[in-house]
């Protein structure tokens, strides 16, 4: 049986969903057939106990949620000094998709963008692995961070790669500046599966609770990433984690935070709590409304602003 969860996240939960503004991502075909009407809220402690409501069974694509934590795997297998070589660690202020290079060298602006993120992708594990290793490796590091064996929604990832060609413009980009060495072909496909890997809005929050325990899963007790990549990994949320909103989040949340276009949203507060939410309905940035507003409230509740 599940943990009794807190009347308050319950209450959030039952309140966010009065909110019917903003609707799915459209722009992968499967995304825009999800119902709009799901949505689901956890916590996990430093403990490793989750509560959740809502619909906490439900299965969504991390998306950009992935990203954080592909990152985190890159800086852990290479070093932090050389990813910094390659990616840097500088809000772009610019949209998810956007072309947000350093204009001196065309360097990737941060790994929360796709341009970053694909980069990134790449630069896990050993250089000679197999596009398909690659990405049995990223799913297995995933898998880490949640404590259970995680799966990727095939459908959903042929779905976008139908529409890939802007991200493969991006890594065309990023290897034309031999940031990326592998073929952009390559690290859209792997970094479009890496996206499609499903989770519960429970796992999302233990993948968080990992991010703000130093790296430590709080379940299993595995040592995911060192605490320094931890650091260095919340840090670039809270600058770059919610796009063009990460100044309006980080002011009124007030804690490192990353979104996918799935409608997933997770926040990390070190040695504290993991929380994630989930709703499809999105706003203009492309954030999940729904989510906004429950990991807001859960903020204010708990008083978890950083400053
Ligand atoms: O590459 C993409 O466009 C998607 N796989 C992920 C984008 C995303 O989740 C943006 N975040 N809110």
């Amino acid at each position: 049986m599940k943990t009794p969860i807190p009347e308050y996240l319950d209450e959030i939960c039952r309140n966010a969903r009065r909110d019917t503004s903003g609707s799915p991502a459209e722009y992968i075909p499967e995304l825009a057939n999800v119902d709009p009407e799901k949505t689901a809220l956890a916590l996990c402690t430093p403990a490793g106990k989750v509560y959740s409501t809502g619909d906490d069974e439900h299965l969504f694509t991390l998306q950009s949620a992935s990203k954080p934590f592909i990152y985190a795997i890159a800086l852990r297998d290479r070093g932090i000094d050389a990813i910094d070589d390659i990616i840097d660690v500088e809000p772009s202020g610019e949209r998810f998709n956007d072309i947000s290079v350093d204009p001196d060298n065309g360097r990737p602006r941060n790994p929360m963008i796709n341009m970053g993120a694909i980069t990134a992708h790449t630069l896990i594990g050993d250089p000679s692995m197999t596009p398909q290793e690659r990405v049995d490796y990223a799913i297995a590091c995933l898998s880490d961070f949640a404590g259970r064996d995680l799966d990727v929604n095939v459908k959903l990832r042929d779905s976008e790669l139908t529409g890939r060609y802007r991200n493969l413009a991006l890594a065309a980009m990023a290897r034309s500046n031999n940031y990326i060495t592998v073929e952009p072909e390559d690290a859209v496909w792997g970094y479009t599966t890496q996206c499609a890997t499903q989770v519960t809005v429970r796992d999302l929050a233990v993948m968080a609770m990992t991010l703000a325990n130093g790296g430590k899963n709080p379940i299993t007790g595995k040592e995911v990433i060192p605490r320094q990549v931890c650091r260095r990994v919340l840090s670039v949320m809270a600058t770059c984690g919610m796009y063009d909103a990460a100044g309006d989040w980080l002011t009124s949340a007030g804690l490192p935070a990353k979104s996918g276009v799935s409608g997933c949203i997770f926040g990390a507060l070190p040695g504290q709590v993991g929380l994630s939410a989930f709703s499809p309905r999105l706003d203009e940035v492309g954030h999940s409304v729904r989510g906004i507003d429950m990991l807001e409230q859960c903020s204010q509740s708990m008083d978890l602003h950083l400053m």
